[in-house]
This record gives C-alpha cells, structure tokens and sequence, in this order.
C-alpha cells in the first residue's frame, strides 16, 4: 500500500508538474506575443530629422509643421527622410489622471493635431520622453507612467519614440527600456523605438530584442576632429564617434531592424562640405540611423544637395544591412569596406588629417573579404568597375586607384561586378 500510494502520488507530482509547465509555456507566449517589438519597422537605418542639435529646447509646433514642409519641398522627402522627431521639451506637466500634456504655449494646437498635419505631408511623428523621473531638460519622465504615456502617444498617432537616460540613479538600462517596449507594443500600435542611454550598458548585447536603434556613444559634438568636455558630459566629433564605433566590433549586433545609433546628424551647422560629405559617408557605410540634425527651412543648396546623395543614400539603405567593416589603418589613411545586396560592395577612404593626403590602392594585393557576410573579392581573379558616389567619376579595378585626398575627405565608391569578359 505504502508503495502504491506513494506511486499515486509521485504521479499526482508528475501530473501537476506538467500542468504547471505548460501553463508557464502557455502564459509565456501569450506575454510573448504582445511583448514584441513591432517587427517589420526599420528594416533599413531610420531616416528622418530631429530638432535638438539645431534648436535644443527652442522648438514649437510651427517649427515641426515647417521641418515637415521643407522636408516635402526640398526633395528630402523623396531622397527617403520620413520621420519628423520632436526631441526634449515639447512636455508641460501631467493632468489630474497623469497624463502627460504637451507644453500649452509652444504647441497650443495638442499633439493630435499636430501628428495629423505631418501625416498629411506623407511623413511620420516621433516623440521624446526618458526612463527616469524627469528628461534631461527636466520635463517629466516617464518612469512610472510607462503605459499611460505609450497609450496617450498611440492615441495621438506618434510613430516614433526616442527614449533617453537622465536621472535614473540606481536603474538598469535593459528592464527599464524593457517596459517601455512592452508599454508601446501594448498599444498595438507599430512606433519605432529608439535607446538612447548613450552605449553605457553595452546595449549591443541585449538591445536587438527590444528596440530598433540604440545609441552607442556619449552626444555628437558639432566637429570633425574634436572633444568637448564642459564638466558633466562629453560631446564626440565625428571622428570620436567614428573609432568608437569602429573599434568595438560592434557591426557584429547590427541588422535590419536594429542598429547602432551614431546619434543625429550635423551636416549643415558649420562644418565645411568635405566634412560634411565625409560625415555622411560615414554614417551610411557605418549604417547608423540617418537622422537629420539642421534646420531645414533654411539650408543652403549645397548642403540639401549632400544630404539627398542618392548614392549615398543607396549605400545607407542597402537592404543587406550589413556594417561597414575597417579594413586598413594607414597613417591619416583608413580604408572601409561594405557589402551591399546583390554582390556589389560600398569602399571608403577617409582622410583624418587636416593635410591632404594620397590613395595609391592596388585592388590585386589584397583579397577584399568580410567574415560576417561570407563575401569575399579576389580582383586578381574579378575585374570590378566602380563609380565615385561624390564626384561620379568611374573607373575599374584592372589598374589602380590613386586619388589625392583633401583634408578631413572622404573618396566613397560603390564596386559592381565583376565585369563580363
Ligand atoms: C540627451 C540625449 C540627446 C538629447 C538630449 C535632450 O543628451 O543624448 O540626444 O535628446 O538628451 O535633453
């Protein structure tokens, strides 16, 4: 008997056990299935505009209604720029139920109205807020207020939100934005969501599954070869952000659907115009977001004429999406490679110094290769024609390329082949 009962009850044990686990398998794809990012968002680097760099908190409903305008009529719109990003600031206080209003003097009209007009240009919203207490301009944040905020953006028709990391002593950056992931998703509404904690926590490692794009380095700073430490943050140029970024074998995480973020752009505050094709030469082969930093209304017609490359914009939104990798180190000379969808490959030299500086490639004496996407090129075996995406010169690969690089320049070719004997 003894023996007997303890089978019943060993198989009592079993039964329940095996209940239990399939109502945790069960339990688990249900909260699974709503607590996805939305997929299908972001299958190439985001391309859009955003209004710190240029305005920080400066920033009103009629300066997104005529960021959205300019984007349609300057042809930024049809070069593939979407979203149209409010960044810090736009937040007054909470309402008696706790949700969050838009600050009444700077955009009196409401969000709603506001996402509605941008809609209507065939472009999309995004909004800012941060996991902690309060942004880092000090507006309210979200932390506690995660699903009230994502429901109050889906209702006003947001596409995008960028989430920051000020005041969040003692928080840790994946559960964190892990909550807002499955606030947004909760909606049912797909919104591109985007990290922003600044590439502190390595969120390389665990950001794939809950966002699109994360940031993996401290603010861009408006310069080419610069640092900016005014005490209590750090503002990168672009060629810190560059060897940060280039260094740390970071292509390894990125992919349709999730990036690394370079942050915005500063193409047209101030640089000069080899600084600025180099810098969004670099962002595109680095296949960073291509999230636009200057005032629109505004630019200039060489800057406008940069920004909507389409070769470059092409080598950005590859749908291959795979990162640039750093082939050669040379002195001021470095050499990048891509692969592009299809076979072809994006190269680029850049030049860091601030002298000119001279390419003599030999395509023969190295075999171009990338263990990430398995591509390989011998162009002792492979003849390659190649076009210059900035001067629309074309060549090939029989002989060599010598180029003379201008000071902070890039030379940026895309490689089709190989040629038909
Ligand atoms: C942080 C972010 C910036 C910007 C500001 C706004 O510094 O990294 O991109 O959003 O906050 O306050």
């Amino acid at each position: 008997m003894k023996t007997k009962h303890t089978t019943h009850k060993t198989l009592f044990h079993s039964w329940a056990m095996m209940a239990v686990a399939a109502l945790t398998l069960f339990l688990g794809a249900a909260g699974n299935s709503w607590a996805q990012k939305a997929e299908g968002l972001a299958l190439t680097p985001p391309m859009g505009w955003n209004s710190w760099n240029k305005f920080a908190c400066d920033i009103d409903e009629r300066l997104i209604r005529e960021t959205a305008d300019a984007m349609v009529k300057s042809g930024m719109k049809d070069a593939g720029y979407q979203y149209v990003n409010i960044d810090d600031c736009w937040q007054g206080q909470r309402d008696a139920e706790g949700n969050i209003q838009p600050d009444a003097k700077r955009f009196p009209s409401g969000m709603k109205a506001l996402a509605d007009y941008v809609h209507g240009q065939g472009l999309k919203l995004g909004i800012y807020s941060d996991a902690g207490d309060a942004t880092c301009g000090g507006r309210p944040g979200s932390r506690g207020h995660e699903y009230q905020d994502a429901l109050v953006y889906a209702r006003w028709g947001i596409d995008y939100v960028k989430y920051d990391w000020c005041n969040t002593p003692g928080m840790s950056a994946e559960p964190a934005y892990t909550t807002m992931r499955d606030a947004i998703a909760k909606t049912g509404r797909p919104m591109v969501f985007s990290i922003c904690e600044w590439g502190m926590s390595k969120p390389w490692e665990w950001a794939g599954k809950v966002g699109h794009l994360w940031r993996t380095t401290p603010d861009i700073y408006n310069c080419f070869d610069c640092q900016f430490n005014p005490g209590f943050s750090t503002g990168l140029g672009v060629l810190r952000i560059l060897d940060k970024h280039a260094d740390a074998n970071l292509r390894n995480f990125a992919g349709p659907g999730h990036w690394n973020d370079m942050d915005m752009l500063e193409v047209g505050n101030g640089m000069s115009e080899d600084e600025d094709r180099a810098h969004l030469s670099i962002w595109a082969m680095l296949a960073s977001p291509l999230i636009l930093g200057n005032d629109l209304r505004s630019m200039s017609e060489s800057t406008r004429r940069i920004l909507t490359n389409p070769g470059v914009i092409a080598v950005s939104q590859d749908k291959l999406g795979v990162q640039a990798l750093r082939v050669l180190v040379d002195g001021p000379l470095e050499f990048y490679a891509k692969p592009l969808d299809g076979g072809d490959w994006a190269l680029m030299f850049l030049n860091r110094s601030n002298q000119p500086a001279d390419v003599h490639h030999d395509w023969k004496k190295q075999v171009l290769g990338d263990d990430l996407s398995k591509r390989s090129v011998d162009f002792k075996q492979a003849v390659y024609r190649w076009s210059d995406l900035w001067s629309k010169k074309t060549g090939d690969t029989s002989g060599k390329l010598e180029a003379r690089l201008a000071p902070h320049s890039v030379l940026m070719l895309r490689l089709t082949g190989p040629a038909k004997p």
